[in-house]
């Protein structure tokens, strides 16, 4: 297993995704850890896009407990149906929020995220994680985010 990624420089976000996932999916192939495998996602998500946080919230015992993560130190527990990652837990659907400041009951863990894709993961019909993924500049996410972001759930639901 490579423990480098190449990422493309000058390139279109779509493009980056095409040239990263299948080396995420190839990094996490390998491992059965799941823990090992959320902190290499998000260490590879942040290292290719540079955004400002991104991270794994699980359900455990009833709320959203904060998991591996790369960026600032974060919340640690999110109620079911409380701010983005809640909403996306009970709709069991990812959340596109171009303006944090204009989604009701938003979790402001740190003031400098200003946009924010949530990602659930499911597993017998039932989320168990999110993917968290915060930007400092706002409408930051779009559908190719969402594309490749949900994509990359799937591979990783079929590890689990
Ligand atoms: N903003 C999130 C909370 C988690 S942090 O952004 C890392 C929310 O509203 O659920």
């Amino acid at each position: 297993m490579s423990e480098s990624l190449y990422i493309p420089t000058g390139t279109s976000k779509e493009e980056k995704y095409l040239s990263l996932l299948p080396q995420i999916e190839a990094l996490i192939s390998g491992e059965e850890d799941l823990v090992a495998n959320l902190a290499n996602i998000s260490a590879a998500l942040k290292e290719a896009f540079g955004f400002f946080w991104v991270g794994f919230y699980l359900v455990k015992g009833g709320e959203l407990v904060l998991g591996p993560f790369q960026g600032p130190i974060a919340c640690t527990r999110i109620g079911y149906g409380k701010g983005v990652c809640g909403t996306a837990w009970k709709e069991g659907k990812t959340q596109l929020v171009p303006d944090v400041d204009a989604f009701p009951g938003h979790i402001a863990c740190s003031s400098a995220s200003k946009s924010e894709i949530v990602v659930p993961v499911t597993k017998d019909g039932e989320v168990i994680m999110v993917l968290d993924v915060d930007s400092d500049q706002l409408n930051d996410f779009d559908e190719t985010d969402q594309k490749h972001l949900e994509q990359l759930m799937r591979f990783l639901e079929g590890k689990i």
